[in-house]
């Protein structure tokens, strides 16, 4: 179907003239007789072309292309100006008219002038789709990329996890220590406005904080006494060993760096290296208020827990000697409530993923059961009437 042109002129007879000869080449004419009315036409039906009159009463040829322009960009613009108005012919280009043509316009030049705009419309709407496609290509490789990492960041996750979980297991404990200092940790750290890709780096490094204790022997590790001064010495390594075994990963570098100053402390009293003050990793320096708070209120075979206000008043009065000042201002602004809240929740989503796996485990036993009885029925059966056994497969 030959595209629509539309005609816009204020004089009647170059409309009709104009119209009736491209009619005549089999090109589609409307027409309009001033700038407003051609928006009106265009808004009708899709208008790939209008050749229009630079100069008309009331909105001119230039209001009309600044208009089709904002409005209707996929139509191209043909100025038909006056003979010595170069001036707004080339001001008319430079606002986006494909062309432009002196009136009254010669048929070859008009249909020359319509075939080429014709033709640059068409490779530029052909280019704009295959721009379109190719946005939305980069885009959905972007999405499955993403979801790829997430989902190579939930197994590094869920590795470190199982790996904690066997240490704490030697340990004779469960991970629950390990994971609820990561929640205070992190706390602590949002408090002190640590967000995204440090606060998960803190939080792996508090994870993983004890993971040396794999290269420390069970007499030691276990030994119920207390330890001699040699024993104690080949304790004290943990943290360098954490630190071997992680360092070498890229996305543990900063996580090992928590693992060797997690023993650290604020007054340089600390091990392995005796750092002090910022000399220590901002993470090891909240870990180290978070991990007191955890053994202090959690029960031990040979000792009751303490109570938050105990702990919480105890990390304060070691502030700036075994703490940092600062980290411990943060942490007294989550409060005792705030603390006792993030013990509850911990505890109250280790329940329900408790629930979950044995409700699943119990789904699965009724499943079998199901599928026992259905194989007994069907033996049943074809003893009872052996004609009508199943083939076998
Ligand atoms: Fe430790």
């Amino acid at each position: 179907m030959a595209p629509r042109i539309l005609i816009v002129d204020d004089d009647e007879s170059v409309r009709d003239v104009i119209s009736v000869l491209l009619k005549e080449e089999g090109y589609n004419c409307v027409v309009a007789s001033g700038a407003e009315m051609a928006l009106d036409v265009a808004a009708a039906e899709e208008t790939p072309l209008v050749i229009s009159d630079m100069k008309m009463p009331g909105r001119d040829g230039m209001w009309l292309l600044e208009n089709f322009r904002a409005k209707y960009p996929d139509t191209s613009v043909i100025m038909l100006t006056g003979y010595g108005d170069t001036e707004a012919a080339v001001d008319s280009l430079r606002k986006g008219a494909v062309d432009y043509l002196l009136k009254p316009p010669r048929l070859t030049d008009l249909i020359r002038a319509i075939e080429r705009a014709l033709a640059k419309r068409r490779i530029e709407m052909a280019r704009r789709r295959y721009q379109k496609k190719l946005e939305r290509k980069v885009r959905d490789r972007t999405t499955e990329l993403r979801a790829a990492l997430k989902n190579i960041a939930n197994t590094y996750q869920n590795t470190l996890l199982a790996l904690v979980a066997a240490l704490d297991a030697r340990e004779h404990e469960t991970s629950d220590h390990s994971q609820r200092v990561v929640r205070y940790t992190t706390a602590i750290a949002a408090k002190l406005g640590i967000a995204g890709q440090d606060l998960e780096e803190i939080g792996r490094g508090a994870l993983l904080h004890d993971i040396g204790k794999i290269g420390v022997p069970d007499a030691v590790l276990l030994k119920p006494s207390k330890l001699t001064s040699a024993e104690w010495a080949e304790m004290r390594k943990h943290p360098e060993i954490g630190y071997q075994m992680i360092q070498n990963i890229p996305f543990l570098s900063i996580p090992a760096t928590i693992v060797l100053s997690h023993q650290e402390r604020w007054d340089g009293a600390g091990y392995p290296r005796n750092l002090q003050r910022q000399e220590i990793h901002i993470g090891a320096r909240i870990f180290a208020v978070a991990d007191t708070l955890d053994a202090m209120t959690s029960d031990r075979p040979y000792r009751k827990g303490t109570s938050f206000a105990n702990a919480i008043h105890e990390i304060q009065r070691c502030a700036n000697t075994q703490f940092d000042d600062e980290v411990v201002r943060a942490f007294m602004a989550i409060g005792e409530e705030g603390l006792i809240r993030i013990k509850r929740e911990m505890a109250a989503e280790k329940a329900a993923t408790a629930a979950e796996l044995e409700a699943r485990a119990r789904h699965a036993e009724a499943e079998h059961a199901d599928a026992d009885a259905a194989v007994e029925n069907a033996l049943a059966k074809a003893k009872a009437n052996p004609e009508e056994a199943p083939e076998p497969l």
